[in-house]
């Protein structure tokens, strides 16, 4: 059987690099072919989010607010789960035992581990940072994955998940399923707007980065305008053209048009038409999530009850696993 887990931080903002990176693929592959009952689960993992300083009452208000961006974007609950990592216990129980057969070496190779700790004195760093990599191995392992749709910075988190999986099988006998990652080649790293070396992230400098799926009509042009372009005039995808071709990348996902169609359709043009159109092509395509988000986060009580019975759809799949694993490991005597 197919099962899908995925997961975002409500650390922050959510920007169009976590939509076409992650959600967009949640959405095809939770209705292609369609998804029943808890075939698909999608979490909203704040556990993950602490692992960085994160202000309470923003924490609980981008809870919501991520989950409102997975409606809004077309996860359907009557389709898939949704639900709050922090409210299944089993997540942390699970990634205890798996910190046991867990590597400090495998830890310390984590690039996320390394980029975020480096804003941290070397005594300073928090532990959950460190281990977070085995609280997402356990989100994963729970529910006997088989795939994992994420962006491309996280096939080494699934591939860390897979060889604990595998250690923990080979010692203790079959127990996890091996999850594989999947990965949008097209959408897999959209980069900064304000630096195309890097990825579009939560947690850049200047909003200038990225597109927030939130951002209004005005900001939305005003960053496109303000986003970095390469030497030359040509619009085309180049690898000396990591500016234009990221932008080329954001246009051809959000209008769905290729991008060998979108270069002859701009050969010719300026830097400046083909962005104000970017923009536009942006507003439109973010318009109708925007309105379902709005209209979402004004029943709370709603959003709440569609988490509260994703929580509780999940649960008797986390403690059948638990369970077993507890037995394997000679936990559970009484
Ligand atoms: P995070 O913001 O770290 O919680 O990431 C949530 C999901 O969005 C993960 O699947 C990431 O791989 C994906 N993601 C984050 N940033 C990007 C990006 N710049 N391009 C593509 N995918 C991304
Ligand atoms: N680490 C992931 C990220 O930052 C979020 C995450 C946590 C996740 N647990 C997961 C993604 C399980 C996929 C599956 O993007």
């Amino acid at each position: 059987m197919k099962r899908i887990f995925s997961g975002i931080q409500p650390s922050g903002i959510i920007h169009i690099g976590n939509y076409l990176g992650a959600i967009k693929q949640w959405v095809e592959l939770q209705n292609n072919p369609p998804a029943l009952g808890a075939d698909s689960i999608f979490c909203i993992v704040d556990l993950h989010a602490i692992t960085e300083p994160q202000n309470p009452k923003e924490l609980s208000k981008n809870i919501l607010s991520i989950a409102a961006i997975y409606l809004a974007a077309g996860i359907d609950p009557k389709k898939s789960v949704i639900f709050v990592q922090s409210s299944r216990p089993e997540h942390t129980e699970l990634a205890w035992i798996l910190n046991c057969n867990a590597h400090m070496g495998e830890l310390e190779r984590m690039t996320q581990f390394k980029d975020k700790s480096a804003k941290f004195t070397k005594t300073s760093i928090p532990v959950g940072l460190f281990d977070y990599p085995v609280l997402m191995a356990a989100d994963i392992l729970l529910y006997k994955t088989t795939e994992v749709p994420v962006g491309e910075d996280q096939k080494q988190h699934v591939e860390l998940t897979r060889d604990i999986a595998e250690r923990f099988n080979h010692k203790y006998g079959q127990t996890f399923v091996i999850p594989k990652p999947i990965i949008k080649q097209t959408s897999a790293r959209i980069m900064g707007l304000d630096d195309p070396t890097k990825k579009m992230s939560k947690s850049a400098s200047s909003p200038n980065n990225y597109i927030a799926m939130t951002d209004n009509a005005d900001i939305i042009r005003n960053k496109i305008k303000k986003a970095v372009t390469d030497s030359g005039t040509e619009i085309k995808a180049d690898i000396k053209k990591p500016a234009i071709t990221n932008l080329l990348n954001i246009y051809s996902e959000v209008s769905g048009k290729a991008t060998a169609d979108l270069e002859k359709q701009y050969s010719g043009k300026t830097y400046a038409q083909f962005k104000a159109d970017l923009a536009e092509a942006i507003i439109e395509f973010l318009k109708p999530i925007q309105k379902k988000y709005s209209q979402i986060l004004k029943d709370e009580n709603n959003l709440k009850q569609i988490l509260k019975v994703g929580s509780e759809k999940v649960a008797p799949i986390a403690q059948k696993t638990l369970k077993e694993v507890k037995e394997k490991v000679g936990l559970s005597v009484l």
